[in-house]
């Protein structure tokens, strides 16, 4: 079969130096590439940093009616997705990129959280596979060693926002992808730390709420201190499971 794909490569890769390869699996890449090309993704794409692949896998689909889904075995509502223009489909992408570390969205996955974000934004070629229905045929999984992530506590109809989320969770911890590469480091979660400080910014005082003090000190190591106090006590507020972390 020669497939054709609807994957398009937004940015090759420059002085043959090889970029982080993201490449995702969708039945709606409409609704995936549009952001794909936006704000942060678009900026390292644009700086040669990243680079995307959006395929619709049901170009993978053999048949006529290019079938992706079917009804399940042992009854019940919904449709499964098939294993075959699937597997063609990774296999496909495989042949011409070479290995993927390959992510199927679900909600039966492990939690997607920052420690796999920072993993990723170093993996050469991350693959992510986006469900709908009432989800995969769970023999494609394992045939190919998808390992399984999810995005929260909840159901969505597909996985591309999970997709999306990831992607641009690990991409912007791409040395060179922000503005200030210090921004990330200081971010929420960052090495599996706690949560970030409050931020102020103009006016100095809004609706009679001051700005604290200490932010116009000029003194860095009361601000630092202040700072580190702020977040650690958020942390054990909202987030007492991060602040057993801590150190
Ligand atoms: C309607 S859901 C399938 C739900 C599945 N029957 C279940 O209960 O676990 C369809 C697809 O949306 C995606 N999805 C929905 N919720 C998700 C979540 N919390 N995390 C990751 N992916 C999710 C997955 O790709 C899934 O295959």
């Amino acid at each position: 079969m020669t497939p054709n794909p609807r994957g398009v490569y937004l940015v090759r890769p420059i002085f043959g130096v090889q970029v982080p390869l993201f490449s995702i699996l969708t039945l709606f890449p409409d609704a995936v590439e549009p952001y794909l090309g936006a704000s942060i993704l678009g900026i390292a794409r644009e700086k040669g940093l990243a680079d995307y692949l959006c395929v619709d896998f049901r170009d993978f689909a053999r048949d006529r009616h290019r079938t992706v889904d079917d009804r399940p075995f042992g009854g019940g509502p919904g449709m499964v997705l098939r294993p075959e223009p699937i597997a063609a489909c990774v296999e496909w992408l495989e042949r011409e990129h070479g290995p993927f570390r390959k992510l199927a969205l679900c909600p039966a996955g492990k939690p997607f959280r920052q420690p796999l974000a920072e993993e990723l934004s170093k993996t050469e070629r991350v693959l992510l596979l986006c469900g709908r229905y009432e989800g995969y045929d769970q023999r494609l999984l394992d045939e190919l060693a998808f390992e399984t992530v999810s995005l929260g506590d909840y159901v969505l109809s597909g996985g591309e926002l999970g997709a999306m989320a990831i992607t641009e969770a690990a991409v912007r911890l791409i040395p060179g992808v922000l503005g200030d590469d210090r921004s990330a480091n200081e971010d929420s979660f960052h090495g599996g730390g706690g949560l970030d400080h409050p931020h102020y910014t103009r006016p100095r005082v809004w609706r009679e709420r001051a700005v604290p003090r200490v932010l116009f000190s000029g003194n860095h190591e009361s601000i630092r201190e202040w700072r580190a106090e702020r977040a650690q006590e958020r942390t054990i507020e909202r987030r007492p499971d991060l602040a057993d972390n801590e150190n």
